[in-house]
């Protein structure tokens, strides 16, 4: 189904980075290895290389991989790529600085939950989660992200799912977003700043 998404002409979900990820640059310092998981055509992992950032891409889709391949080269940054199932991933331990987790609502619950201590298990102590994605209410405003209210977010799954994490800010809001075609008008939306205690 993803790699049908990304087997077009056009960026889907655009080159721009995402908004919050650029919001929460104060988080990271150039020079850092960050984990961007779920990358897809790469806009957040190609705009953190542009930062400074070492960054491994992983994304499921070989298709979007090589879209976001030519985004770095266009672009003029070094940067790694894998293309990887998270949901069977060996997750090396203490290897990042930060990882960047912007709209991975692939999983149902037994699936988060594993790929979640994965995020944890990859950074380093003291390192960043930066993590956002959609609320159950999206499913009202149907702008994008999943049509299952299993794969959203609700504050109290994501406190459960950030154990061993120091939350640094955990915030519910309501905004537009233009994304691409995929995430497009008001939104329903978390933001997860977490650091691995
Ligand atoms: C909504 S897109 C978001 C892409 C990117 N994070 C962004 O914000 O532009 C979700 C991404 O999850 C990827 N994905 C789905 N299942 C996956 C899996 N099991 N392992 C790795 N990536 C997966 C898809 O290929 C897709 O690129």
């Amino acid at each position: 189904m993803w790699d049908q998404r990304y087997d077009v002409e056009e960026y889907v979900y655009g080159t721009d980075p995402n908004q919050f990820l650029r919001e929460h640059l104060s988080f990271l310092t150039p020079g850092m290895r960050v984990l961007s998981v779920a990358d897809g055509e790469g806009r957040n992992g190609v705009w953190l290389a542009e930062q400074g950032m070492q960054v491994l891409s992983v994304d499921a889709s070989c298709v979007a991989q090589t879209k976001a391949r030519k985004l770095a080269d266009e672009r003029q940054v070094q940067m790694e790529f894998e293309c990887a199932d998270l949901l069977n991933w060996h997750w090396k331990p203490n290897q990042f600085d930060a990882v960047a987790a912007i709209f991975i609502q692939f999983a149902n619950a037994a699936e988060r939950k594993n790929l979640f201590a994965g995020l944890h298990t990859t950074l380093k102590s003291g390192g960043i989660l930066l993590l956002h994605g959609y609320t159950p209410r999206q499913l009202e405003y149907r702008t994008g992200g999943p049509g299952s209210v299993e794969q959203l977010y609700t504050i109290p799954m994501l406190r459960a799912l950030l154990d061993g994490f120091d939350i640094l800010e955990l915030r519910e809001h309501d905004s537009h977003i233009s994304e691409g075609t995929y995430h497009h008008g008001m939104s329903a939306l978390v933001d997860v700043v977490a650091k691995k205690c």
